[in-house]
C-alpha cells in the first residue's frame, strides 16, 4: 500500500495571504522524509491553491514522483503533456465547489469519448493514468473499457457516513468496487476524506494499492510538523491487516 500525500492545502494557506509561504515545494521535501511515496497536487483551472510554478518545481525536486490531479480541460492537459508527471488523475471540477465533490461522470457517450481521448494522449506521453470515480460497477467497467491504467475510488461517502451501519455499508461498497476493478485489470487507488481515525479499514482492503490523503495530514502537520504527520499516517496504513469481503 502506497501513501501519496496531497499538498494542495499547504498552498491554500499561502494563498490566504497571496504571499510565498508556506511553500508546497518545501513541504514536499518534508513529506518525503516522513515516508510519502509520492506527492499529489491538483492544478485547478482557477489556480486557487496550487500554481503552475508549484508543479514545475515539484517535478524538478520531488524524489519519488508527482501525481497531478486535473480536470478534463484542454489547457491543463497541455500543461500535463508538456511537463509529464509520473501519474495523472482525472477529476471532475466545478468552480464553486470547496473540494472535489463526486467522481467523474462517465455516463454519456460524448463524455466517455472525451475521457478516452485524454487517456490516450496522457498514456502516449508515458504518464500513468487514473480516473477518480465513485465506487459504482458501471463506472468501473467504463473506466476499464476507456483504457485507464487505474481508478481512484472516491471514499467521501464512506468518510461522511453518519452511523456505524452506514459506514459499514460504504466499506462493503468500496471492497466490492476494489475487487471488481482489480478483476478487470485496473490498478485500484482510493482517497478523499480519509483521516487518522477512518483510514485503517480502507487501508485493509487488499486490492487497494495507493491512498491519496491531503487535508487530514496537512491539518495535523500544522500542529506536529509535516514529517511527523506523514509518518503517523504511514504507520496506520502499514499496520492495517488485509480484510477480504
Ligand atoms: N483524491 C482526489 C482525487 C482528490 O481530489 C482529493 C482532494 O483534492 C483527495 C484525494 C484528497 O482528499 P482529502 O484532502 O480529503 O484527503
Amino acid at each position: 500500500m502506497r501513501l501519496y500525500v496531497n499538498l494542495d492545502h499547504v498552498a491554500t494557506v499561502r494563498e490566504a495571504r497571496k504571499t510565498d509561504e508556506p511553500d508546497p515545494v518545501r513541504a514536499a521535501v518534508l513529506a518525503e522524509l516522513g515516508g510519502a511515496q509520492a506527492i499529489t497536487v491538483h492544478l485547478r483551472e482557477d489556480r486557487r491553491h496550487i500554481s503552475d510554478r508549484d508543479v514545475v518545481l515539484l517535478l524538478q525536486t520531488v524524489r519519488t514522483g508527482v501525481n497531478l490531479e486535473l480536470a478534463v480541460d484542454e489547457e491543463i492537459l497541455e500543461f500535463a503533456l508538456e511537463h509529464r508527471p509520473m501519474q495523472a488523475t482525472l477529476v471532475p471540477e466545478r468552480r464553486e465547489e470547496i473540494t472535489t465533490e463526486g467522481g467523474l461522470d462517465l455516463g454519456d457517450e460524448k463524455r466517455r469519448e472525451k475521457v478516452a481521448d485524454v487517456l490516450e494522449r496522457l498514456g502516449s506521453a508515458g504518464i500513468k493514468t487514473s480516473l477518480f470515480i465513485d465506487p459504482e460497477e458501471a463506472t468501473i467497467r467504463a473506466s476499464a473499457e476507456l483504457g485507464a491504467d487505474a481508478i481512484e475510488l472516491h471514499t467521501g461517502e464512506y468518510a461522511n457516513a453518519s452511523s456505524p451501519e452506514a459506514r459499514e455499508e460504504q466499506l462493503q461498497r468500496l471492497r466490492r468496487a476494489a475487487k471488481l476493478g482489480r478483476g478487470l485489470g485496473l490498478a485500484v487507488h482510493a482517497g478523499h476524506g480519509l483521516t487518522y481515525e477512518n483510514v485503517t479499514p480502507v487501508a485493509a482492503i487488499p486490492e487497494i494499492e495507493e491512498l491519496n490523503i491531503g487535508h487530514s495530514i496537512v491539518g495535523r502537520a500544522v500542529l506536529v510538523g509535516m514529517e511527523r504527520a506523514v509518518r503517523e499516517m504511514l504507520e496506520l496504513v502499514r499496520s492495517a491487516r488485509p480484510v477480504r469481503e
